[in-house]
């Protein structure tokens, strides 16, 4: 059963025919309104959510499906000590697809290889986030025609930023493509990720802690959050939460055509007044999800059909 736990899960050709049929929907949404009638979506989230949740609900519900939902852990019954793998069988006898968020990394994995249905991971703990990274894609691709040839730099908790892991990961795999790691000393990028991804593909990196020494040579600025739940010590949590606060001065010396993105939620990584420029593009990944979140749901349940 072909599931997606992983952006590395996808070749790049499937990436590919995902961005398509989601650039399609986007232009023709009738087409797809009833390709999901009769199918049922669970979103298990163990851990909160606004956008991944709503936006695969939102999702299925346009494709004419309907949606199953547990949207905290206190109201299943892993509050009573059921595991991963039961939940997965359990679901798998009322619903046709699964997207799972959990707090430990590797739950949507276990989840996937007990289930009987496709398991969607949708966000594990501080590792992967692959239709975050989805949602990214699409909107690198509308905003900058592709994916080859772009400087991009990450900046904030590059430690804990599950959508960075992922989004890291995917542009490995294109041509021409530079990154700058922006980061307090103590949320540096994981080894594991320098070692397997970017040195393993040859790709040229560099690390900083001073955000606008590099915001000139940027294409994208990815901002991130400083995550609160992945902190052991909340000490520390408050003595890093506004190491980088991007405001208007700050893109001064940007290029005209940057691409600032970021996941969601912010606190205060980025001011509200920088919305208003041209070139906040976050929430614009917002509605992307959506779009990807529906391509992929048609991907995996046509090839479980098959
Ligand atoms: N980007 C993202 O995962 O947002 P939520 O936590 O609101 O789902």
């Amino acid at each position: 059963m072909r599931s997606l736990i992983d952006i590395r899960d996808l070749s790049t050709q499937e990436i590919d025919e995902l961005i398509k049929t989601a650039c399609d929907i986007i232009e023709n949404p009738e087409k797809y309104s009833e390709k999901c009638r009769g199918k049922k979506l669970a979103t298990l989230f163990f851990e909160p959510s606004t956008r991944t949740r709503l936006s695969f609900e939102a999702a299925m519900y346009e494709l004419g499906g309907n949606v199953l939902s547990v949207s905290s852990g206190s109201s299943s019954s892993a509050a009573k000590g059921e595991s991963v793998a039961d939940t997965a069988k359990t679901v798998s006898c009322y619903a046709d697809i699964i997207a799972m968020r959990h707090p430990k990394e590797g739950a949507p994995f276990v989840a996937a290889a007990n289930a009987t249905i496709p398991v969607i991971n949708a966000g594990d703990g501080g590792h992967n986030h692959p239709t975050q990274t989805l949602a990214d894609l699409l909107t690198i691709y509308r905003e900058k025609g592709g994916f080859n040839n772009l400087t991009i730099g990450f900046c904030g908790d590059l430690k804990f930023g599950r959508t960075v892991h992922s989004l890291i990961s995917a542009m490995s795999r294109y041509t021409g493509i530079k990154i700058v790691l922006i980061s307090p000393l103590e949320l540096k990028l994981p080894s594991y990720i320098k070692k397997d991804v970017l040195k393993k593909n040859g790709i040229p990196y560099s690390q900083t802690t001073d955000l606008l020494s590099v915001m000139p040579e940027l294409d994208i600025l990815y901002m991130t959050r400083v995550q609160r739940e992945r902190f052991f010590n909340e000490e520390d949590y408050l003595r890093l939460k506004d190491s980088y606060i991007l405001d208007v001065k700050k893109l001064e010396t940007a290029k005209p055509d940057l691409c600032v993105m970021h996941p969601l939620p912010r606190v205060n990584e980025i001011s509200v007044a920088v919305d208003s420029d041209p070139r906040a593009c976050y929430f614009k990944q917002v509605l992307n999800g959506k779009y990807m979140r529906m391509a992929l749901i048609l991907k995996l349940l046509e090839e479980a059909e098959k």
